[in-house]
């Protein structure tokens, strides 16, 4: 449930009409519901009521923006970070430190100090070497890290390639036939708390079956472990719960995630730590977009919108589908290919589909745009960043400043040498 609604023919995010948030800040913009990221935070803790010790890291790549950190802080969320810029984020958005899950298969030595001079709660390693380096770096710190080992349980998400991570030929974590091994070795390093296992198989998943088969691995492993001396007391199940991207599409919900899991992990006697991204933020926001001009096709029209591939990637990346929906919208509807002005075919949102009929000058909006929208966004063809925007009942703040071109450039220097 999201709280972009129409009222009264306009669409409003929460009490805000859309046209407002046009008229005031331009277009595209991002447009983030408070209420609805309040609202995904609520149910995804409820669901996990029955899990007695636990840490909801929310995923910052999913939705970098410090307002929208603040509000899941506010809600007693931790973060999932994967670089120090994210930790920096989580920090300044006033999340604690020992909140604050490291993942990631490439972090730098900078990186691991930074994050060991910060005291975050939580590595999350991901291969034998890391592991090494980072508790050499606590060791000239006079320090042990806290870690976790992530394990790859070799299962299939059955999701988009892409955003699969959880197979055998994928980089992330260690392969699951070798983590005793490892685990036994890191665990005698002076430096290193190796506390627990971490996993994490993918995204937008659309089924729970791969999530159970991956837990139960991790719990084999868990008791092997643990025979063999291991305090293992923390365990990261990642994030991945997808969400529905097109009206009417069923996913499994909060609720059934979490009877899942704690049926899977009864007994595991663990804190548990969840690291959601998209369930929280994907439906709390939309991409607002004008149309600039429809331009007759061949077959179907091209809607031709002022937000493109460089703003929204992932239909261009992933070929995802976006709902698209007119701010105003009439009785009509229309077939139409929705583009952006990028100078490229890949920038396509939309092939031959049926939307609100839409003219020059129209308001729209690409909905679940929330998560892996504006923080996947580039400057390419010198477009510069969207601004976002965040709503709260009936008012509204910038919480992005747009930067167009000229600030751009304002970072680029043309040597001396060339003149
Ligand atoms: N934890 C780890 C270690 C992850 O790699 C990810 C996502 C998450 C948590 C959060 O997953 P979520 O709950 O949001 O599914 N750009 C892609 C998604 C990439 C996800 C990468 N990892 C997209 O737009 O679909």
């Amino acid at each position: 449930m999201d709280h972009f609604v129409i009222k009264d023919g306009i669409m409003h995010a929460e009490d805000v009409p859309l046209p407002a948030i046009a008229e005031a800040v331009g277009t595209p913009v991002y447009v983030y519901s408070r209420a609805t990221l309040e609202r995904h935070a609520r149910v995804f803790r409820e669901a996990l009521d029955a899990v007695p010790e636990k840490l909801i890291a929310f995923a910052v790549k999913a939705n970098p923006n410090l307002a929208v950190l603040r509000v899941l802080g506010a809600q007693g969320f931790g973060a999932d970070v994967v670089s120090a810029g994210e930790m920096r984020r989580a920090l300044k958005a006033g999340i604690e430190p020992e909140k604050i899950v490291f993942s990631g298969v490439g972090k730098t030595a900078v990186e691991l100090e930074a994050a060991l001079d910060s005291g975050i709660g939580q590595f999350n390693i991901e291969s034998e070497e890391e592991g090494i380096e980072l508790a050499a770096l606590a060791v000239q710190r006079g320090i042990a890290a806290s870690c976790a080992l992530r394990v790859n349980p070799d299962v299939d998400a059955g999701t988009h390639d892409k955003i699969s991570t959880g197979k055998a030929d994928n980089k992330f974590g260690v392969p699951i036939s070798e983590a005793e091994r490892i685990f036994t070795a890191l665990a005698k390093l002076e430096g290193m708390n190796l506390r627990g296992l971490a996993v994490h198989i993918g995204s937008q998943l659309a089924d729970l079956a791969p999530l159970e088969r991956a837990f139960g691995r991790l719990g084999t492993l868990i008791d092997t472990l643990r025979k063999q001396g291991h305090a293992i007391t923390h365990v990261d199940l990642g994030g991945g719960l997808g969400v529905p991207y097109r009206k009417g599409e069923e996913l499994p919900s909060p609720a059934e995630y979490g009877a899942m899991v704690a049926h899977v992990t009864r007994g595991w006697d663990a804190k548990l730590i969840f690291e959601p991204g998209r369930v929280i933020a994907g439906n709390a926001g939309v991409l607002l977009t004008r149309v600039v001009r429809v331009k007759r096709g061949i077959s179907d029209p091209f809607v031709i919108v002022d937000a493109a591939m460089n703003d929204l990637a992932r239909p261009a990346l992933y070929g995802a589908w976006h709902d698209f929906e007119a701010v105003e919208p009439g009785t009509e509807r229309m077939i139409a290919n929705i583009v952006g002005p990028i100078c490229e075919t890949g920038d396509t949102f939309a092939t031959g589909r049926e939307c609100d009929a839409l003219e020059a000058g129209a308001l729209a909006v690409f909905r679940t745009a929330g998560a892996y929208g504006a923080t996947m966004a580039s400057s390419y063809n010198s477009r510069g960043f969207v601004a976002e925007v965040l709503v709260d009942g009936d008012r509204f703040a910038v919480v992005a400043d747009r930067i167009d071109a000229g600030a751009i450039m304002d970072a680029e220097r043309v040597p001396e040498w060339l003149d």
